[in-house]
């Protein structure tokens, strides 16, 4: 794991007919602390991200604003990239369904599994009750009170489809599960999808004929790839599929990670996987799905009109308060509620309250003690050894959660060498030792600040803006920021320090912003 090992993982690719909001921030951000943190590891990391622009409803969407479906998505994927921009998102790949390297690729994946000479590919005659608004077919079991289960509306289609043979996938699928146990996370989605699986599966139908705004079936342009059998093979195009003699496809596939929300666990880890092994092409290592926020309680919904956009997020809290709650206040897999209350405690407590003042008492102390330099550590005592240790055995623990990914949990580890250090602080009261023991004192402070240099490397993946700025104050270079510098590169005695400024104010509640 650790050290000139390759990885790829990807977010999910928008829908275009969508504006940016809370749940693909949280999606991004997430694939975004993992890929830091492994690029920090001394990983290769290929990040992928991106906006699937097919299908009726965008087709719908630019009919009713008069212009033409391509000019829609250009204007509205724009909106995605520019989410990345104020979420920080590091070096990544952000990819586009209507781009050439796209289409050639899902072309080329839809031709290797209808040539594959097992008839998974055939043309058939099928009737569906469909949703625009979801894109979903949907069974008449399925329907509430005539509905979809989401509560859109449903119409009953008939047309001549292209289907995929899913329904000869259900025992290749549940071997796969089981020679792959680390396929699903977190365990309940795998046990939903084991158990959908086992309950027998159907044929999908894969084309389209009703509507033009897709990618034209090979060798039958009368039909174009119903969306989800093109949007999944993004993956593959983020990868420089069909080149599977390239370097990069060679490097990157089998793709390590999809990040998905629950909602699409069932066409990533069933549909997904026959789709691959129907091509002839090496499945993913690993899916997981996390969990949906509601806002204040209630479900986020453009009528009733509390969807959380990120940019209000980042205006009213700032990014790395952001990207910190979402992270740590929920399980990651599980639902979550945002409340204002619950990010306000979070940054008072834990960012302002705990490693600020942390941060801020001990170089407040090292310039007024030390002259503003680096102090000289002399011999070590069991406490100090037991604040040290505990800083030095971080990495091996948040490589364990960041493998899952449990961030709340490797934030929780972080959170708990803080809550050490400020009772070592309190504990060993340097400002007392300054007048009996200027030695002493001084051994003191370098313990604490090379703790602050541990934490502040490792919470980087999660805060990367403050966690710069804790290293400035640190006076430590910028190529020893990265993992392997925190055994290798301690802090040099002497060095000078810069005056520590705060870098987590608190919130003061006003009257607009309870
Ligand atoms: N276009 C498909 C994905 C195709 S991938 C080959 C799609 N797009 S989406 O824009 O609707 O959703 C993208 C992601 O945002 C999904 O992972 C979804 O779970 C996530 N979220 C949407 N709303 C959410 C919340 N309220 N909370 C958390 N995440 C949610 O699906």
């Amino acid at each position: 794991m650790p050290g000139g090992d390759k990885f790829y993982v990807t977010t999910p690719i928008y829908y275009v007919n969508d504006a940016p909001h809370l749940g693909h921030a949280y999606t991004t951000v997430s694939c975004d602390a993992l890929t830091r943190f492994r690029r920090l590891d001394g990983e290769d990391v290929l990040f992928t991200t991106g906006t699937d622009e097919h299908g009726q409803k965008v087709e719908n969407s630019a009919r009713a604003r008069g212009i033409a479906p391509q000019a829609f998505c250009d204007e509205v994927s724009q909106t995605f990239r520019a989410m990345n921009a104020l979420l920080g998102i590091d070096r990544h790949d952000f990819v586009r369904t209507t781009e050439e390297r796209h289409i050639r690729c899902a072309t080329e994946m839809w031709k290797r599994i209808a040539d594959n000479g097992q008839g998974d590919i055939y043309l058939g005659k099928y009737g569906y009750y469909y949703s625009v608004r979801d894109e979903t077919q949907y069974e008449e079991s399925e329907l509430v009170n005539g509905k979809a289960p989401t509560g859109a509306d449903v119409e009953w289609v008939e047309e001549e489809n292209y289907f995929f043979r899913l329904s000869a996938w259900q025992d290749r699928l549940l071997a796969f599960y089981e020679a792959n146990p680390d396929f699903i996370g977190p365990g309940v989605r795998r046990n939903e999808v084991v158990s959908f699986v086992k309950s027998g599966l159907k044929d999908v139908s894969i084309s389209r004929t009703s509507f033009s705004w897709g990618i034209p079936v090979p060798n039958d342009a009368r039909h174009i790839m119903y969306v989800w059998i093109e949007a999944l093979s993004v993956y593959l195009t983020g990868a420089g599929y069909p080149d599977i003699d390239s370097e990069k496809f060679r490097k990157y596939w089998p793709c390590s990670l999809h990040m998905v929300g629950k909602d699409i666990i069932r066409h990533h880890c069933v549909y997904w996987p026959a789709f691959l092994m129907a091509a002839g092409i090496p499945v993913t290592k690993r899916v997981f799905g996390h969990g949906w926020w509601t806002n204040e309680g209630q479900k986020m919904s453009k009528s009733v009109g509390n969807v959380i956009t990120p940019k209000a997020l980042i205006d009213k809290y700032g990014l790395d308060a952001m990207r910190y709650f979402v992270l740590r206040e929920l399980p990651f897999g599980a639902d979550g509620d945002f409340s204002h209350r619950a990010m306000v405690n979070r940054i008072n407590g834990d960012l302002a309250n705990d490693l600020g003042n942390l941060a801020q008492r001990v170089l407040s102390m090292v310039q007024r003690y030390c002259e503003g330099r680096v102090p000289k550590g002399g011999a070590l005592t069991d406490a100090d050894k037991t604040l040290l240790g505990a800083a030095q055995a971080l990495l091996p623990k948040l490589r364990t959660e960041y493998a899952v990914p449990a961030y709340h949990r490797a934030l929780d580890h972080l959170w708990a060498v803080v809550a050490d250090a400020n009772r070592y602080v309190d504990e060993q009261a340097p400002w007392a030792l300054r007048k009996t023991d200027p030695a002493r004192c001084d051994t003191v402070l370098y313990v604490l600040t090379e703790t602050i240099r541990h934490l502040a490397i490792l919470i980087q993946p999660v805060m990367p803006g403050s966690m710069a700025k804790l290293l400035d104050q640190l006076a430590i270079p910028a190529d020893r920021r990265d993992f392997a510098a925190l055994a290798a590169s301690p802090l040099p005695a002497g060095a000078a320090l810069p005056k520590p400024e705060g870098i987590f104010p608190r919130f003061v509640e006003t009257e607009a912003s309870a």
